[in-house]
Parts: C-alpha cells; sequence; structure tokens
C-alpha cells in the first residue's frame, strides 16, 4: 500500500522513540522508503544503529555533519521525502515546531518541508493536556498539519491515560487510509470561493459581511490534501494559504467574477462557498465623504449572481452552491438547487447552535439535483469540507455530473 512512498521518520526524544524501531520495520515491510532523523535526545532512548539497520539508510543526526559538499543535507532530505512522520513527536518538537524554532536536524528539516507532515505525540496524560502543548498542537493543526492521536493506557511514567504513542502497525494502517484518499480527486481542477467580499461607498467606507472564509478555506486545503490541483478565489480574511493551494484574491463581488469566470472553463469541479454581497453602493466615491447634518441614504444596486451564471454557464463542470437557511431548510435548499442549475447545494442551517458565520462547526444538509439527500451534523468545518469532498468525488467518478 505505500509502495515506493518515500518517507522520512522523525524520532524525537521519548521513551516511546522505542516503538519507533518496529515502526520503521512496519513502513518498510509496506513497501515505503525510510529516512530516520533522530534528535539528540532520541538517541538517549535508542542506538542509531538499530534504525540504520532496518531503514538500511543513513541516519541523520546533526545538521553540520554535511557528507556531500554537493548537497545540503536538510533541503536534499526535504525534498526527498513525499511524506514525514514524527513519531514519537514529544511536547518539546511539538513546541518548537509551531514556534518556527529550526536547531537541529530534525527541525531545520521539518521547516524545509513542503509534503504533509503527520505527527504521532506521545507524553505523560498532564503534559499532553497542558494547555501550552495544546495551543501548539492546535496551532499546528491550523497550519494543516496531521495528528495520529495517543491511545490511552498505561504510560511509562507510571500514569494512566491519553499519551501513548498510537501502535506502529494503526500508524501504518492511518498512512495507508490517508494515501488511498489522495488519490481520490487526483488531477482533478478543483474552484473554491471563500470569504466576504467588500463593497466600497468610499476609500475609507465599505459594506461587507461576517464570513471568516473558514468553510472555504477548509475546502481548499481538503481538496489539495485529496491530491486535487486547488485555485482559491478569496475574498479579504485573516487565514493563511492551505499548501499547494493556489491562491488568487480578491476585494469586491465583480473581481470575484471576473476571476471565477476566468477559471471556470478549465475547472472540474466548482464549490462556491463565499458569502458574495447581493448589492453595492451604486456610486462610490473617490474621496472621503465628509458627513453633513441629517440622514445620509445609500443607494444600492445589484451584485452579478456569479452562481447564478455558473449555473447558465455550465458544461462538463460540478458545481456546488452554498445557501444559509433559517427555516424549511429542504425546500428552500431545493428551490436554489434548481434556480442556479446546480448539481449540489449545501444548506447550512443557520438557526442551530454552532452552524454558520464565525464558528469553526456546522450543521448542513447535503441536496443533489439527482435526488439525494444527507444530513451533516454538528461538525467541524474540516470535517464537513471532508464530506463534501467525498459526495462531490463520488458523483464525478459515477459520471453524475
Ligand atoms: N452567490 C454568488 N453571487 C452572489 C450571491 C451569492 O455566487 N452575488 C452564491 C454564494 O457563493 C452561495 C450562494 O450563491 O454559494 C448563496 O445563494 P443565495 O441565493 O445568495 O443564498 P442566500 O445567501 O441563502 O440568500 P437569499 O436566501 O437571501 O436568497
Amino acid at each position: 500500500m505505500l509502495d515506493g512512498k518515500k518517507i522520512v521518520l522523525g524520532v524525537s526524544g521519548g521513551i516511546a522513540a522505542y516503538k519507533a524501531a518496529a515502526l520503521t520495520s512496519k513502513l518498510i515491510q509496506a513497501g515505503a522508503e525510510v529516512k530516520v532523523i533522530m534528535t539528540e535526545s532520541a538517541q538517549k532512548f535508542v542506538a542509531p544503529t538499530t534504525f540504520q539497520a532496518l531503514s538500511r539508510q543513513p541516519v541523520y543526526r546533526d545538521t553540520f555533519n554535511e557528507q556531500d559538499p554537493s548537497q545540503i543535507q536538510h533541503i536534499d532530505v526535504a525534498d526527498w521525502a513525499d511524506l514525514f512522520l514524527l513519531a514519537p513527536a514529544t511536547a518539546n518538537i511539538i513546541g518548537k515546531l509551531s514556534g518556527g524554532i529550526a536547531d537541529d536536524m530534525l527541525t531545520t528539516t521539518l521547516l524545509a518541508t513542503e509534503v504533509p507532515v503527520y505527527l504521532a505525540p506521545a507524553m505523560n496524560v498532564h503534559m499532553y493536556s497542558h494547555p501550552a502543548v495544546m495551543k501548539n498542537m492546535k496551532q499546528l493543526d491550523e497550519w494543516g498539519f496531521k495528528f495520529i492521536e495517543p491511545g490511552e493506557g498505561y504510560l511509562a511514567c507510571g500514569y494512566v491515560g491519553k499519551g501513548r504513542l498510537e501502535e506502529p502497525e494503526t500508524i501504518v494502517q492511518v498512512l495507508e487510509e490517508e494515501h488511498k484518499k489522495k488519490q481520490l480527486l487526483k488531477g482533478v481542477k478543483v474552484l473554491i470561493t471563500a470569504g466576504p467580499t467588500r463593497e466600497k461607498i468610499d476609500p475609507v467606507r465599505f459594506f461587507t459581511n461576517p464570513s471568516t472564509g473558514k468553510m472555504g478555506y477548509a475546502l481548499a486545503r481538503q481538496a489539495s490534501f485529496f491530491g486535487a490541483d486547488v485555485t482559491l478565489v478569496s475574498g479579504p480574511v485573516d487565514l493563511p494559504t492551505p499548501g499547494g493551494v493556489h491562491r488568487i484574491d480578491v476585494t469586491t463581488a465583480e473581481e470575484m467574477y471576473q476571476q471565477v469566470l476566468e477559471h471556470y472553463h478549465t475547472s472540474d469541479l466548482v464549490i462556491k462557498s463565499a458569502a458574495v454581497a447581493d448589492y453595492r453602493p451604486r456610486v462610490t466615491y473617490d474621496h472621503k465623504m465628509k458627513k453633513s447634518p441629517g440622514d445620509y441614504v445609500v443607494e444600492m444596486e445589484r451584485t452579478k449572481d456569479i452562481l447564478m451564471e455558473l449555473g447558465e454557464r455550465k458544461e462538463h463542470q460540478y458545481l456546488i452552491g452554498f445557501a444559509a437557511e433559517t427555516q424549511d431548510v429542504e425546500d428552500y435548499g431545493r428551490q436554489k438547487l434548481e434556480k442556479k442549475n446546480l448539481d449540489a447545494i449545501v444548506v447550512n442551517n443557520v438557526s442551530e447552535k454552532g452552524a454558520g458565520f464565525g464558528h469553526d462547526t456546522n450543521v448542513s444538509l447535503w441536496l443533489t439535483k439527482d435526488g439525494d439527500k444527507k444530513a451533516f451534523p454538528l461538525m467541524s468545518k474540516e470535517e464537513l469540507a471532508k464530506n463534501i469532498l467525498e459526495e462531490s468525488a463520488r458523483h464525478i467518478k459515477d459520471g453524475s455530473s
């Protein structure tokens, strides 16, 4: 299942380092090529020769131990990898990584790599639940690092609880499943819109909405993870660009319209999760407006309904829209699906707790033009993004678009 996969295994200094030896062996048996990097403290638990013998590769320990003058070792190893696995990942390495510290071979390589990084934490139960460690893990999660959660049970420190390195067999299984998922949208060109738009009155004032872009960014991150070629047209948001995603920044609904149309023709799957302004001021002033006594009325005009136009111009694309409803969710959802000639719609029930703008979670209903219906209960936007993409991949492969 991991045939020919080039895996860099980072081993940091915890007692679970001994399990990393079995993990190396299992990865090799699954067909992977493995290069091991050890921290100085990891070497206090297991000898590098163990990993060398199991991986049949040199074990990397020192950034400055440059054997080949034609290469810079940590960059070379980072570029060689298809995947990076950190097992065990101690509280210390998690902290260093989330703080951008690069002071040894492992951390310099980790900062230099562009491939997916999986962390399998292992530490004392209280260390694992410490707010500093939690905060660091949350940060890494937001940046797209993947976690293979520790199991619960007897810990070497004598405590019983969460913090035990996941078993090597399970770690290999997780990687195999993730590898399978990466084939899901391989070669598919995905166009996603995210965030709000801003419609100016003058240089210092505009109309907008509270969209944070989290849903669209989760979709972009997951689509890229599923192997798609992703273009993200984004309104003004405060989020980092997910790895491997081509991001185009726009401000107004008109700019979003232009960019989306430019990329529509060559896209296979189009997901419109942006909260586009329906109206904009009829007049935008070049200079700041001065206040004067009495009320001020802004005349608004309609923006283009981008999704509607995409529906009208649809060729081969699988087109997905979003809608926000507070009542008769299914009826209103189906009406929008038909009116805009969509293949599917994700209707967010924003009257539910935890759904809608700014939340990390959503409650939604997936409806397709073929009559499929699936309720997605309260779940994280990342989880919802995965579900939407899995459904889309199934429909694209069935040729039902
Ligand atoms: N949309 C768009 N262009 C607009 C407005 C909306 O492309 N000018 C897209 C959004 O990206 C989203 C969907 O249309 O995918 C939302 O549809 P809309 O009809 O605006 O639904 P609601 O926001 O739920 O609005 P309403 O119920 O007020 O019609």
